[in-house]
């Protein structure tokens, strides 16, 4: 679970002492919002609140009320939407090909898991946790908000003094590029950017000892994640009453055994989304709302 939430991107902007500019105009963002779909701004609220920052925080889009002088911006940003990982989109070909296997639904009629299984499954195997277009434009929208709101930090002059930092995976490192490009659009309107090894403050260095430390920190290896003690909490939560009624239920209304969601499947969900227990259905239906245009039945 760490690990879901833990793939993130730092961007910092160095100390600005000199900036103790004058008081911070708050600037209207509405602008710098494209048109909302209608559709996803319903649905929203119903999934996680990863990177979809302004369906799922309306406030974003109104004039904030910022009273202090910011002297240093430090920011720890998630990488924005991506498409299923291969190990998820694998487990979605299993939930998928268990129910085109599974009988018509009780009086032939059409139930939920015969739409499922009628719903295309548009995943490739080398879409791998890769950053979507709609990412992108989450890092541009996110890059030029942070400008608007902090104009002098964000000044043409200390441009140069911003670093950004990145985990190696490709999806943060995309992810500060476009956090790049946003912030070229904000500089220099209108004209395209270069790419972002040109740009006068680098690309994103990549980090993973301090992005990635899940993976390299070895207190945290040998006394959290492989101290079986430590996890109690997690396995009971994932084997527990609650999570076996849930499993239940989705297998009664999808009709498949529940013996056949249990066998690997329930793990998955488990592991990508800690907060929302849900159906893997819901899963499916989450990822390919937020990776196309496509909507669920
Ligand atoms: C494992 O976790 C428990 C509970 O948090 C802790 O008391 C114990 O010291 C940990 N074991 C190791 C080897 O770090």
């Amino acid at each position: 679970m760490l690990r879901a939430s833990g793939r993130r991107l730092g961007a910092a902007v160095a100390p600005a002492v000199a900036l103790v500019a004058g008081m911070l105009s708050s600037l209207v963002c509405c602008s710098l919002l494209g048109p909302s779909d209608p559709v996803a701004s319903v649905l929203s609220p119903y999934f996680g609140t990863k990177t979809r920052y302004e369906d799922v925080n309306p406030r974003l889009v109104l004039d904030p009320e910022v009273t202090c002088t910011p002297v240093q911006l430090v920011a720890l940003i998630r990488h924005g939407t991506r498409y299923p990982t291969a190990k998820q989109i694998r487990k979605l070909r299993q939930l998928h090909g268990l129910l085109q296997a599974r009988g018509r639904g009780s009086a032939g009629g059409r139930d939920l898991g015969a739409a499922l299984a009628d719903w295309p499954l548009g995943y490739a195997d080398w879409m791998d946790g890769q950053l979507v277009e709609k990412g992108r434009q989450d890092m541009r929208q996110l890059a030029l908000r942070l400008a608007s709101l902090f104009p002098a930090l964000f000044s043409r002059e200390n441009y140069g003094r911003l670093r950004l930092l990145t985990s190696s995976k490709h999806r943060c490192v995309d992810s500060g590029a476009a956090f790049l490009q946003g912030l070229w659009q904000h500089y220099h309107p209108g004209l395209p950017p270069p790419d972002v090894a040109d740009m006068e403050c680098g690309p994103p260095r990549i980090n993973d000892k301090l992005m990635r430390f899940f993976d390299h920190c070895e207190k945290f290896l040998t006394e959290v994640e492989r101290n079986a003690t430590a996890l109690y909490h997690v396995e009971a939560f994932k084997t527990g009453p609650e999570m076996q009624n849930i499993l239940k239920k989705v297998a009664a209304t999808l009709q498949v055994p529940v013996n056949d969601l249990n066998a690997g499947l329930n793990r998955f969900l488990l592991q990508s989304f800690s907060s929302l227990v849900m159906q893997r259905p819901f899963y499916h239906c989450f990822l390919s709302w937020a990776t196309s245009k496509t909507r669920s039945p």
